[in-house]
C-alpha cells in the first residue's frame, strides 16, 4: 500500500492523507468552538437535511468579517438555503445545461493540445503552471463569454481570497479581519468587472453564458442583476481553482500508482474510473461549512442551534464503513458514491464540466508521455490551504 503522505513528505494537518483516520464520526472543537463531523453515514445525514444544517454560514460568523453594507452575496448558490435555493439553482440551470457542456468536448481537446504544444518548447514541465491551471481557467472564460487573456487577473483575485486563513470561525483574529477587508476590495473588483460584462451582454447579447444568465427566465421573472454577478463569479471561481487540482491530483495517484497508470493507457475508456478515485482519495475541497437552525442529535451528540458544522469530505471519502482499503487506489472500484462534489440540493453544477475536462487532458497527458511521473529529486508541493487538497507544483519527468 502506498501512503500518499509518506511517500510525497505532505505536511501532518493534511490528516487524511496520512493512512487511516484516528478520529470519531462526530467530535466538538473546544479550541476552535466548532462540530468536526468525519464519518460518511453522518455526513449523508447533514446534507439530506438543508433545512436543520443551513448552507448559508455568513449567519453565525462574527460580524467583523462579514461584507460592508451596500456587498451583495445574493446569487452565491452555495449560502443560498431552500426555498430560494431551488428556484436560483433552476434558474441558473436552465442556462448551464448538460448539453453546452457536452458541446464543448472538442474545444476543450484543443486548447489542452495548445497548452501541451506550447509546454514542449520549454526544458522543464510543471503540469500546474503549463497545463492544470489555464486549461480550466480558459474553458471557464471562454464559457462565460469573458476574454480568457484576462486570466492573469482572475488568478490574482483567486490567489487573494484563497491566500486568507479559514473565513470559517467562531472568534476573528486581528489577522483575519485584515483579511476581509483585502477580501472585500478582491471581492469589489470581481463585481466591477463581471458587472461591466454582463451590462455589455444585455446590450449587445452574445452566444455565451453570460448572455444566457442575463435572458434566463423562470416563471416569467429573470435574475437580478447583482445575483448574475455573483452567480458569475462563482463560476469563475470555482470553474477553475477545483479543476486544476483534481488533475494535479490525478496525476499524482498515477506516479503513486504506476499498474494502475499501465492499466488505463493499455484501456483508455478506464480514465474516467481513475478521475473517480483520485476525486474519493484526494478529495479536492476538503471541508464544506454548515450551521444548524436548531438543535439537533447526530451520531449521538446533541447540537445546539446556530453552531458551526464542518463536514470533512476528505474524510468521510476514507471512511472504512464506506469503502474497502479506503487508503488504496482503486480505480473502477465496485462502489464508489463518493463526496468530493458534494450531495444532496447543493450537489456540484459544474460536475460535468469538471469530469470531462479531466478525462480529456489525463487521456492527451497519456498520449504525450511514455511515462506520466514526478521528476526524481523534485519535490511535492501542496497548496497550503488547509481545507484543499491538491498540488501546487508538480514537475514531471
Ligand atoms: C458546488 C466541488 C468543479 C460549480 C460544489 C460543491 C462541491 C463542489 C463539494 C458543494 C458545495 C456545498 O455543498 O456547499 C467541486 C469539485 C470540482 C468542482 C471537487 C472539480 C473537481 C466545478 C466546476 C464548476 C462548479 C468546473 C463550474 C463551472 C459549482 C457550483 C456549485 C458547486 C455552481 C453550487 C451548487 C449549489 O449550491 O447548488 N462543487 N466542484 N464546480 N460547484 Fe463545484
Amino acid at each position: 500500500m502506498v501512503n500518499i503522505g509518506k511517500k510525497y513528505d505532505i505536511p501532518q494537518h493534511f490528516f487524511w492523507l496520512h493512512g487511516p483516520i484516528a478520529k470519531p464520526p462526530v467530535e466538538y472543537d473546544e479550541k476552535t468552538e466548532m462540530w468536526n463531523v468525519y464519518g460518511y453515514r453522518e455526513a449523508m445525514e447533514i446534507f439530506g437535511d438543508p433545512e436543520t444544517y443551513s448552507s448559508n454560514t455568513l449567519r453565525v460568523t462574527p460580524k467583523e468579517l462579514l461584507p460592508d453594507e451596500g456587498v451583495s452575496f445574493d446569487g452565491f448558490l452555495t449560502q443560498v438555503d431552500p426555498p430560494d435555493h431551488s428556484k436560483l439553482r433552476k434558474l441558473v440551470s436552465s442556462a448551464f445545461t448538460r448539453k453546452v457542456v457536452a458541446d464543448l468536448e472538442p474545444r476543450i481537446a484543443e486548447i489542452t493540445c495548445e497548452f501541451l504544444d506550447q509546454a514542449r518548447e520549454r526544458d522543464r514541465f510543471e503540469l500546474v503552471s503549463d497545463l492544470a491551471y489555464p486549461l480550466p481557467i480558459t474553458v471557464i472564460a471562454e464559457l462565460l463569454g469573458v476574454p480568457s487573456s484576462d486570466r492573469g487577473l482572475f488568478k490574482a483575485w483567486a490567489d487573494e481570497l484563497f491566500k486568507s486563513d479559514s473565513t470559517i470561525t467562531r472568534k476573528a483574529s486581528e489577522k483575519q479581519q485584515a483579511q476581509a477587508q483585502d477580501r472585500m476590495r478582491t471581492w469589489h473588483e470581481m463585481s466591477a468587472y463581471l458587472g461591466s460584462h454582463a451590462d455589455e451582454r444585455r446590450r449587445r447579447p452574445r452566444a455565451d453564458l453570460l448572455t444566457r444568465l442575463v435572458e434566463a427566465e423562470v416563471d416569467g421573472e429573470r435574475l437580478p442583476d447583482d445575483q448574475v454577478v455573483n452567480f458569475g463569479i462563482l463560476l469563475l471561481l470555482a470553474g477553475h481553482i477545483t479543476t486544476t487540482v483534481l488533475l494535479g491530483n490525478t496525476v499524482l495517484c498515477l506516479d503513486a500508482y504506476p499498474d494502475e497508470q499501465r492499466r488505463a493507457r493499455a484501456d483508455r475508456s478506464t480514465i474516467p474510473d481513475v478521475i473517480e478515485e483520485s476525486l474519493r482519495l484526494l478529495t479536492p475541497f476538503a471541508m464544506m461549512a454548515r450551521s444548524t437552525t436548531r438543535e439537533v442529535k447526530l451520531s449521538g451528540h446533541k447540537i445546539g442551534a446556530d453552531e458551526l458544522v464542518l463536514v470533512w469530505l476528505a474524510a468521510a471519502n476514507r471512511d472504512p464503513l464506506q469503502f474497502p482499503d479506503p487508503e488504496l487506489f482503486v480505480p473502477g472500484r465496485e462502489h464508489n458514491p463518493h463526496l468530493a462534489f458534494g450531495r444532496g440540493i447543493h450537489f456540484c453544477l459544474g460536475a460535468p464540466l469538471a469530469r470531462l475536462e479531466g478525462r480529456i487532458a489525463i487521456d492527451l497527458l497519456l498520449d504525450r508521455f511514455d511515462d506520466l511521473r514526478v521528476e526524481p529529486g523534485s519535490s511535492v508541493e501542496l497548496i497550503p490551504t488547509p481545507t484543499v487538497t491538491g498540488v501546487k507544483r508538480l514537475h514531471l519527468a
